[in-house]
């Protein structure tokens, strides 16, 4: 297996923007809708490679957030996702270790999660989100501002610095 680097920044490749959008549907039931997006293009990514074919994708959305009164720099984790013939070998471990390694100078990374497994193996654990704010992007649109419990799905792990703040969370964007 191979991990290769990819920025938004990079030249457009449409047979590996193809294969990216062919893995997303294949392990979201379709919800990217043919796209190499479900939200918003991830500044970065990570592919992983099996036998020359994509077989894993991290999205890394690099972002500054607030939380109370202090602003955090922070690595949302996007669209982690390992073709269903290829998962329980370790990839999708070793596709968001390389997310976190890869954030330099972030103090979190963060994931919305209905299932924590993966992530709990690997260090996160659940934020207390009472309150958090963010902007809803439903079928490319943005419709509203909404604040929201989410405690149940955020996660997060630290990379460097001090311990997670109590407070209200304002996303300064979409929901990762
Ligand atoms: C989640 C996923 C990326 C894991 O990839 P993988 O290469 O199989 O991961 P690993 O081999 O490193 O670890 C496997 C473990 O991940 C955990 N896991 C399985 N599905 C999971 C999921 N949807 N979310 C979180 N953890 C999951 C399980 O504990 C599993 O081990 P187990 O079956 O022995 O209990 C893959 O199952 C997938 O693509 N699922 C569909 C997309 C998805 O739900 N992505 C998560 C978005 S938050």
């Amino acid at each position: 297996m191979k991990l290769t680097d990819h920025s938004v920044a990079d030249s457009p490749d449409p047979v590996r923007d193809a294969a990216i959008a062919g893995l997303l549907d294949a392990c979201f039931g379709g919800m990217h809708g043919g796209r190499t997006f479900f939200k918003q293009v991830p500044h970065r990514r990570v592919l992983a490679w099996s036998r020359g074919g994509i077989v894993g994708h991290v999205g890394m959305d690099l972002r500054a957030m607030r939380v109370s009164d202090s602003t955090m720099h922070v690595l949302g984790i996007v669209d982690l996702c390992v073709a269903p013939t290829a998962r329980r070998q370790g990839i999708g471990a070793a596709l968001l270790q390389a997310a976190e390694e890869r954030a330099e100078g972030q103090s979190f990374a963060l994931s919305m999660a209905d299932d924590p497994r993966l992530y709990r193996r690997a260090g996160y654990s659940r934020i207390h989100a009472a309150d958090v704010t963010f902007l809803a992007i439903d079928e490319l649109r943005c419709h509203s501002v909404v604040r929201r419990d989410l405690s149940e799905i955020f996660m997060a792990k630290r990379l460097a610095g001090g311990a997670w703040p109590d407070g209200p969370i304002d996303l300064l964007g979409h929901l990762f």
